[in-house]
């Protein structure tokens, strides 16, 4: 087996690779001055699997440019096979036309990934649980929803003391997963709306009853962070006093940091899914890996 790595987050793919006792495989990336990029595997991949670890971080289109030709290099130069793990997935947000005239772009996606020739997609944290719908070839959906399990257990937070938050509705079956994990930890609903010129975000209601003073937010993903800061406040005015919020992809925007560390929260958990780098990063922020969680899918 070869593992190679683009370069969105090469220290998670060294995880990988240490875990399974391999070095990643070196590869020559070349920018032209007008930006495209010549990818080239700078090893013999014939008659062998090949493992491609890209998340598709920001810039998300470059990412992705990036893994497709990655994975054309390997398909021309005769791998056995072709794994494709893509920790955060992007363009999931889009998948379906939420109103006329929209693309379906995680549809684009995935056809590319197909007509590529993969043999088998693996990811993490996915936005809805439609998505493995999508693809044609095997796809293992992994989840840090258990990593945060434990942590909240580690905290001492039980279901006697805390509720379980999920700050937007496209969140309930992940929430109603943790809450099962937590042994029945109860939860409660933030609805939201964005307005899709501004990005700005607003609470228009909220579903369920605060009784207690600790609360666990939980979310696929981190963007603006306004989602999040939305839900504390609101939480707060309920007579919240202990908040951590968990998140698996810090997909951070340049406000992001700022923002999150103005939010009413102790702390905030994110995964390694998606590198942060050092200027983003505050005080406040704790990194997981998902690394082991990958490891075994990648082998099988
Ligand atoms: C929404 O559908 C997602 O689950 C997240 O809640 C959202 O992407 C977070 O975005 P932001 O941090 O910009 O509010």
């Amino acid at each position: 087996m070869k593992i190679f790595s683009g370069s969105a987050n090469k220290l998670l793919a060294q995880k990988i690779a240490e875990s399974l006792n391999k070095s990643l495989s070196p590869i020559e990336i070349f920018v032209f001055p007008d930006g495209e990029r010549r990818v080239r595997l700078e090893e013999e991949v014939v008659d062998q699997d090949v493992v491609i670890i890209q998340p598709t971080t920001p810039p998300v289109d470059e990412s992705y440019m990036e893994l497709f030709f990655l994975i054309d290099g390997a398909k021309r130069s005769g791998a056995k096979s072709v794994t494709v793990v893509i920790p955060y997935l992007g363009y999931q947000r889009q998948d379906y036309v939420f109103r006329s005239g929209e693309a379906v772009s995680f549809q684009v996606i995935v056809s590319i990934l197909e007509n590529l020739g993969v043999d088998k997609v693996i990811a993490c944290d996915l936005h809805t649980i439609k998505i493995p719908e999508f693809f044609n070839v095997p796809f293992v959906h992994i989840s840090a929803l258990q990593l945060f399990a434990d942590k909240i257990e580690e905290f001492g937070f039980g279901k006697d003391d805390t509720i379980l938050v999920t700050p937007d509705m496209g969140g309930i079956r992940r929430i109603k997963i943790i809450s099962e994990m937590l042994d029945g930890m109860p939860y409660v609903m933030v609805e939201k709306n964005r307005d899709l010129t501004t990005g700005s975000v607003e609470v228009t209601a909220f579903h369920g009853e605060v009784t207690v003073k600790k609360a666990v937010i939980v979310d696929d993903m981190i963007s603006s962070g306004r989602t999040i800061v939305n839900a504390a406040k609101i939480l707060k005015e309920k007579g919240i006093e202990e908040m951590l919020v968990f998140a698996t992809h810090p997909i951070f925007s340049d406000e992001a940091s700022q923002i999150l560390q103005s939010a009413p929260v102790e702390k905030i958990y994110v995964t390694d899914t998606v590198l942060i780098p050092d200027k983003k990063r505050f005080a406040k922020l704790a990194v997981l890996s998902v690394a082991p969680l990958i490891v075994d899918h990648v082998v099988s």
